[in-house]
């Protein structure tokens, strides 16, 4: 089988390659990535002599060269998208030119191409914010996005849907919870803080550390298209459930393992609209077969430790960043 990866130079998007080559290794894996800030070659750097694995650079909303990758695909799994919401909030139209017209320009040639399945990668984010006490989201759960990214990967998902229902493309979706894993960029908040303290710095952490995520474990995430990928019903989605944690029992959990105190936090304001909590019920996909192997408490000194033994891959990344949190943060407090 020849599967195109959308954004395999990402987080998830280069550990579903490096998981996809063991596990299948007779299949023939193409990765299309325009090699954004995000996108890391480095991150795959130790599969680029098997000849099952191709690198092409390119963006996803040029048709020409999209056409051209497309050419031959048997299945397509999309990951590439802008993933910060903090950046969304400083540049939202790129957010819309990525995750909207650059999924249709994929979907468009997918369709020209007859790929025989079109799996696209979403998030949680979509249907908004959760109270404390209600209950988790279904996959019929209506859209409800409150910031720039989520409303561009709703845009998204409604695309996907559309050419099903329109023109018949064989699609499946997922929609998952935050991630942890290697080869997470340190923008994001398990990264940041974990490379922060390893350089002495404090972790800056919104509000009081109240808003709640679930995390999901990359390679859970991977098992999980690949059940649907096999699995799955054309034209249905399927909800990735992770563990729900509050921000400040992240932090904590982080300081811990590093031998740290409270002093290392930095309390900041919240991200404009930020989402106070995400949660999942992911009954549809264990129904399918799926068991989530990793839980964070037991995976969250590995990861440190995997931070701590490859400065080489996000010590260079890190440095020459300009630091957004003040664009994005506001200084009164949300409603929760
Ligand atoms: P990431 O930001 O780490 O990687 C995105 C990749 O897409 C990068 O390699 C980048 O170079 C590439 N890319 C961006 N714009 C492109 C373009 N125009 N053309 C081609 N390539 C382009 O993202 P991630 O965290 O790995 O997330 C992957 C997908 O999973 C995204 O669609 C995201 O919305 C979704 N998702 C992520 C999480 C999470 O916790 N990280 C959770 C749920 C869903
Ligand atoms: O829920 C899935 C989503 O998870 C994905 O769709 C997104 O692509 C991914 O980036 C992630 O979004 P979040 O906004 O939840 O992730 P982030 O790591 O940016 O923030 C997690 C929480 O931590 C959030 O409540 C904000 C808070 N935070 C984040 C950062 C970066 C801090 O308190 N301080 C920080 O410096």
């Amino acid at each position: 089988m020849r599967i195109l990866v959308t954004g395999g130079a990402g987080f998830i998007g280069s550990n579903f390659i490096h998981y996809w080559l063991k596990t299948h290794p007779g299949d023939q894996v193409i990765n299309f990535d325009n090699l954004t800030y995000a996108g890391h070659q480095e991150s795959l750097q130790d599969v680029e002599g098997n000849p099952n694995y191709k690198f092409i650079k390119g963006d996803i909303t040029d048709f020409t060269i999209v056409k051209n990758v497309m050419s031959g695909i048997d299945t397509v799994v999309h990951f590439a998208a802008e993933s910060h919401v903090d950046r969304s909030i400083i540049d939202p139209l790129q957010f819309v030119r990525t995750n909207v017209l650059g999924t249709a320009t994929l979907l468009n040639a997918a369709l020209e191409a007859k790929v025989k399945r079109f799996h696209h990668v979403s998030t949680d984010e979509v249907y908004g914010e959760l109270g404390s006490n209600d209950p988790p989201f279904t996959e019929n759960t209506p859209y409800s996005p409150r910031t720039p990214y989520s409303a561009s990967k709703a845009g998204s998902d409604h695309l996907v849907r559309a050419y099903f229902e329109t023109y018949g493309l064989p699609v499946t979706i997922t929609n998952c919870a935050n991630n942890y894993g290697p080869y997470h960029d340190p923008e994001k908040l398990i990264p940041r803080f974990i490379t922060n303290l390893l350089e002495g710095q404090k972790v800056p952490l919104m509000g009081k550390g109240e808003n709640i995520r679930e995390w999901l474990h990359v390679q859970d995430h991977a098992e999980a298209i690949d059940l649907v990928l096999q699995k799955g019903k054309i034209g249905e989605t399927y909800l990735i459930q992770g563990e729900e944690k509050t921000n400040m029992e992240i932090t904590q959990m982080i300081l811990r393992i590093l031998e740290m105190g409270g002093s290392m936090i930095e309390y900041v304001g919240h991200r404009l609209g930020h989402d106070f909590r995400y949660a999942i019920n992911g009954d549809k996909l264990k129904a399918l077969g799926w068991v989530r192997k990793h839980n964070i408490k037991d995976e969250l000194p590995k990861i440190v430790e995997w931070y701590k033994q490859n400065e080489w891959w996000w010590k260079s990344l890190k440095s020459g960043r300009p630091n957004i949190d003040r664009s994005v943060q506001q200084s009164y407090e949300p409603k929760h």
